[in-house]
């Protein structure tokens, strides 16, 4: 053993923050030093927010934790988290749908890199069927995500709205 900080790599795309991933970073925060939200800068998709927008909402929402970091990274997430001398890499797992995606990246993952583990954490199970996407789907049709996304996105996606869609109150 060393006395070494254990950071941990939670990363994503966060696109937008949910409340399921808040959950998982708090539970991670008590089990690490450190814990990296690490938001994956992907060129192909068509984000709902920049990666700047999203890292500002993470470090605001954590603000009061300061175990928590946030950072941006691209390229393979086994070459980020040996950068970052990560010992685990933690993804959160909602439900068995999820299970055969998570197991075949903690696999590769591991198959790239050895020396990091992944682990799996479950967020409460208020938010077991949470996502980005379907808060995305759903803000975008009219429906209410309240308590599904932070306060802050909340009100981020409602002036989203507003500037894409001028003169809607
Ligand atoms: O929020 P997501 O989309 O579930 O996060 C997926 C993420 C960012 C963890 C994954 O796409 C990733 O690690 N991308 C970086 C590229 C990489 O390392 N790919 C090989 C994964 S086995």
């Amino acid at each position: 053993m060393t006395d070494r900080p254990r950071l941990a790599i939670y990363p994503g795309s966060f696109d937008p923050l949910t409340n399921g991933h808040v959950d998982i970073i708090r539970r991670g925060a008590r089990l690490f030093d450190r814990i990296v939200v690490a938001i994956l800068r992907n060129i192909e998709k068509q984000p709902l927010f920049s990666v700047d927008e999203r890292m500002a909402i993470a470090r605001e929402v954590f603000a009061d934790l300061p175990g928590v970091e946030v950072d941006a990274f691209e390229g393979l997430l086994v070459d980020y988290a040996r950068r970052r001398g990560a010992t685990a890499i933690v993804r959160g797992l909602r439900a068995i749908s999820d299970f055969e995606y998570e197991m075949q990246m903690a696999l590769m993952n591991r198959r790239l890199h050895e020396d990091v583990e992944t682990v799996f954490m479950m967020p409460a199970e208020s938010y077991s069927y949470v996502s980005s996407r379907l808060v995305k789907e759903v803000f975008a049709l009219g429906g209410d995500v309240a308590g599904l996304v932070p306060p802050l996105v909340e009100a981020r996606l409602r002036a989203s709205r507003l500037r894409d869609t001028p003169g809607k109150r």
